[in-house]
Parts: structure tokens; C-alpha cells; sequence
């Protein structure tokens, strides 16, 4: 397994995972935007010539300055390959480079029936700092939308 930075090159694997991964997922422009913004971080997790996972961060910028906190945009490993310890190892290696990077927080939203990514951010230090009401949308258009928890980790200083 080897951690890789994202490109466009990736894209049509990266829309793949996140198909099988969410009921409402990023789409080709969205990819295509958190490809190529400066302030988002993509890192890949490649086995062999293949994508098997990724995950994106924003760093906060301001006046082209890294600010003191981070948003973790997105996760997801291929289904095939779950369970197997690879959320863990992305979801570690981005979180040190928000902390390399001077981060003191990063927040994510996670939706409230998504229990296992909500395992995974406590195993990695995230806990539960609110909820964001009806924020997700679901795929069928009867369905009432989602609330979102609001998790935040903290830089150990
Ligand atoms: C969430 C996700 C990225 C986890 O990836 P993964 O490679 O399966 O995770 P890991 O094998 O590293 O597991 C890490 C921890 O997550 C929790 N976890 C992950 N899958 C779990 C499952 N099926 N049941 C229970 N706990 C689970 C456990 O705490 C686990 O630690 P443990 O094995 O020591 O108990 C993956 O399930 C996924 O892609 N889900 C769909 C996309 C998604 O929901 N992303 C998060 C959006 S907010």
C-alpha cells in the first residue's frame, strides 16, 4: 500500500469509490474543484496501479496563510478493501499533516446514521461537538433529509 497524492488523473476511479461509497455522491465538478483547489489536500491510498481510497482536507486560508483550523471534506475506501485497517491509515496521515501544517483543529460532519465512519473519527481523537440539522439531502425525494453530527479533533500541544 503506498499513500499517493491525488491528480486528475484519478478521477474516474475517485467518482467510482465515491459512487459505491455515499447515497448522495460528489459528482464529476465537485471532484474536478477539490482537484484543483489550493487550499484542499487530496491524499489517495494506491495498492498496486490501483486507487483503493482517498481523502480530501481544506486548510483555512487567509491571505495566503494557513489558518489554525481544517475541515475534512471527504472519505471513503473502496468497498472491497474495507475493514482492513485503510480508513484508519488515510484518515491518520492527513490528520498529521493538518498538525505539521499548524492546524490546532479539524472538523468534519458525518451523517447521524453512518455509525461506522462516526467508530472511526472517536478512534482517531474526533468527539461530538454538535449537530447541523436536515443538513444532508437523500437520494429519494420523499425522504426527509439528515442530520449531520459535527466532530472535532484537536492538535495535542
Ligand atoms: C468510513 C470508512 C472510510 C472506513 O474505512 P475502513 O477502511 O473500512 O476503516 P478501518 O478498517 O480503518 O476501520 C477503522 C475503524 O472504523 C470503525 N469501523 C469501520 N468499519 C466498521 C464496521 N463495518 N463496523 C464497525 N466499525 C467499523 C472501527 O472503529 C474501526 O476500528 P477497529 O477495526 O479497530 O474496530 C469506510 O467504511 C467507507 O468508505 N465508508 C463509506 C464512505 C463514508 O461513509 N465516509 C465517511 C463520510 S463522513
Amino acid at each position: 500500500m503506498n499513500l499517493i497524492p491525488l491528480t486528475h488523473a484519478h478521477i474516474d476511479r475517485l467518482l467510482h469509490i465515491e459512487q459505491a461509497s455515499f447515497p448522495t455522491p460528489w459528482n464529476s465538478d465537485t471532484m474536478t474543484w477539490a482537484l484543483s483547489e489550493m487550499d484542499i489536500h487530496g491524499i489517495g491510498l494506491s495498492a498496486g496501479n490501483d486507487l483503493i481510497g482517498y481523502a480530501f482536507l481544506r486548510h483555512s486560508i487567509i491571505d495566503g496563510i494557513p489558518f489554525e483550523q481544517a475541515d475534512l471534506l471527504n472519505i471513503a475506501v473502496d468497498p472491497a478493501y474495507r475493514g482492513r485497517g485503510y480508513g484508519k491509515i488515510l484518515l491518520s496521515h492527513i490528520m498529521n499533516l493538518a498538525w505539521t501544517a499548524g492546524t490546532e483543529s479539524i472538523f468534519l460532519e458525518v451523517r447521524t446514521s453512518n455509525t461506522n465512519a462516526q467508530k472511526l473519527y472517536s478512534a482517531m481523537g474526533f468527539t461530538p461537538i454538535g449537530v447541523r440539522k436536515d443538513y444532508y439531502c437523500n437520494l429519494h425525494p420523499d425522504t426527509s433529509r439528515e442530520d449531520a453530527v459535527v466532530m472535532m479533533a484537536s492538535a495535542i500541544v
